[in-house]
């Protein structure tokens, strides 16, 4: 562990080149001290006993592999865990996800608990659904405190659910950040917040503007350094305000046209960098 002070004030930077994208921000409330965080990205494994599960496995496998090479910190797979979300399913998906070296935290998505409450959305976030997850899984939402960094997870399918589990998991949110300080902090969840502008309506793809104000508001307060997400089987980077917003490629099936893969976030003090890591098919 290195141990170099850095006397700039905040500063915001984001590259995006041949796939690396690295985002710098720094703030003199935080820390001094340097510290490395290595964190594989992993989404969308859609693991399920039908035609397609042979490539899905493959391609999962694969990912495992080259991920227990990089030698990460920890592994954050941003649901879609699986196709149906059926325990067989959930069980198949543990099999699979057993084989990687590093501390692994999972999230839902809404293959796994059901769509985000959305107008007249059919196969909806239920409450059956979700307690099966969390039988398995335990809380879909989490905090852990990883060299020095806040990593926190939400089960983003739940907002606007009127779930009470909503309820409970905005109260834990408003705890980790307004009650605790939590520090140098990155968020994981599977739904981004946007796709192309911050001011774009809900739709399948994101979180609704009204969630998605609140969150962004609650991340600019406390200097939220990067937001990891699934969902869209394409990669997705923005910028606002300081806050890199990512979405990491797919493990099971890319949409238009994107590679298969996961992706390597160096996290160093206040300087996020992203490296997207393909597979071959
Ligand atoms: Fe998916």
């Amino acid at each position: 562990m290195n141990f170099l002070k850095i006397k700039s004030a905040w500063i915001a930077v984001l590259i995006v080149c041949f796939g690396f994208v690295i985002h710098a921000g720094e703030d003199s409330t935080h820390s001094n001290l340097i510290n490395i965080l290595r964190i594989a990205v992993v989404s969308d494994t859609h693991v399920n006993f039908g035609a397609n599960q042979q490539i899905y496995a493959s391609n999962f496998k694969k990912v495992i592999s080259q991920v227990n090479t990089a030698d990460v910190d920890v592994v954050a797979i941003t649901g879609d865990l699986t196709e149906n979300g059926t325990r067989q399913e959930y069980s198949e998906f543990q099999n699979l996800v057993k084989n990687f070296k590093a501390p692994v935290l999972v999230l839902p998505g809404n293959h796994d608990i059901g769509n985000k409450k959305q107008g007249k959305t059919t196969n909806e976030v239920s409450a059956e659904r979700l307690a099966i997850y969390h039988a398995v899984f335990g809380k879909s939402w989490f905090a852990f405190k990883v060299n020095g960094f806040k990593l926190i997870g939400l089960n983003s399918c739940l907002f606007g659910s009127g779930l009470d589990t909503e309820t409970e998991m905005w109260e834990f949110l408003r705890f980790t950040f307004e009650e605790q300080d939590p520090g140098r902090v990155l968020v994981f969840a599977h739904y981004p917040l946007f796709v192309d502008r911050v001011d774009e309506p809900g739709s399948y793809s994101n979180i609704d503007p009204a969630y998605r104000s609140e969150l962004l508001a609650l991340f600019q307060r406390h200097k939220v350094l990067c937001y990891c997400s699934g969902h869209l089987h394409r990669s997705i980077t923005n910028n606002f305000d300081g806050i890199l917003c990512y979405s990491a490629p797919p493990v099971s099936y890319g949409l238009s046209g994107q590679k298969v893969g996961w992706a390597l976030i160096t996290v160093s003090n206040m300087v996020v960098r992203i490296e997207q890591k393909f597979i071959a098919p």
